[in-house]
């Protein structure tokens, strides 16, 4: 059965790890797909491969950047159906080494870029079912040194999605959040000051205290945000999913 027939499917951080993995299984289930990000070569490369896609460039570190991508979605695509708001960067130091540039360098992106993407593209969400899914963390919940910055955006991104859940409802769009445990994929090799030895003896510390024993793939959250953006989820908003191998549950 494909579920996004006839949708139009927005993921904003689309051409790299989790996003890049949801629009494939979006386009693959029917959906006309719409990735952002802000590598041109990757965001061309990947829209190659997925049918029935375009790509737009846009930093959402500067809260401005959606709205020129959502005027241009509007006059090709009409509106949107679904929108995955995943687009995030890591940044790890301990707390005497965070600097305010750190702090709003990874803010900027994880937080307060994503609520004003969601703000940008909200005239075009399809009150007819739309739905919106957020990438959270489950950072956001565990106490892991050095991860001050990130676990206080993504527990700030949480906050956003209660809220938006309840103010959107009347409008007919649901709005939940994922968070993903260590997932395989170019986040963990692309945070400011880590070295290869650093990025390779967290992961080592990581799966170790995984439940599963394993990193999880970009397919396995994916699935998930296909889940939340889908009817087979209409009776639910305002959800914090983890999808992590049981880290939180455990
Ligand atoms: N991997 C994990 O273990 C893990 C765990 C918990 C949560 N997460 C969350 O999962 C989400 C996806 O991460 P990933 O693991 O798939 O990493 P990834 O492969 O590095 O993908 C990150 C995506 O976000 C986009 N992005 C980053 N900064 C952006 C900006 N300023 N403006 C627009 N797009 C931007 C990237 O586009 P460009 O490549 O063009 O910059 C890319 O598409 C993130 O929100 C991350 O925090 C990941």
């Amino acid at each position: 059965m494909k579920r996004f027939e006839n949708k139009v499917f927005v993921v904003v951080g689309g051409n790299s790890g989790i996003g890049l993995a949801a629009a494939q299984l979006a386009a693959a289930e029917g959906a006309q797909v719409v990735i952002t990000g802000r590598d041109e070569t990757t965001l061309q490369r990947a829209a190659e491969g997925i049918p029935q896609s375009a790509y737009y460039r846009a930093d959402i570190a500067d809260p401005q950047a959606m709205q020129p991508i959502a005027d241009a979605i509007k006059q090709r695509f009409g509106r949107v159906d679904a929108l995955f708001v995943n687009a995030g960067v890591g940044g790890f130091a301990m707390v005497d080494q965070v600097t305010p540039e750190m702090w709003d360098q990874v803010n900027d992106v994880n937080c307060k870029g994503a609520f004003f993407a969601i703000q940008a593209m909200l005239p075009l969400m399809s009150s007819d079912g739309g739905s919106i899914v957020l990438t959270g963390s489950i950072g956001a919940t565990l106490a892991i040194p050095g991860n001050v910055s990130y676990a206080a955006s993504k527990a700030g991104l949480r906050a956003v999605a209660r809220i938006l859940a309840k103010e959107l409802l009347p409008r007919g769009i649901r709005v939940n959040m994922l968070s993903p445990g260590p997932i395989e994929t170019p986040l963990l090799y692309r945070n400011p000051g880590m070295t290869e030895a650093d990025a390779a003896a967290l992961k080592e510390m990581m799966i170790s205290n995984i439940p599963m024993g394993r990193m999880g793939a970009s397919e396995e959250v994916a699935k998930t945000a296909l889940f939340l953006a889908s009817s087979d989820a209409s009776f639910i908003n305002g959800v914090d999913l983890a999808v992590d191998g049981g880290c939180i549950e455990l």
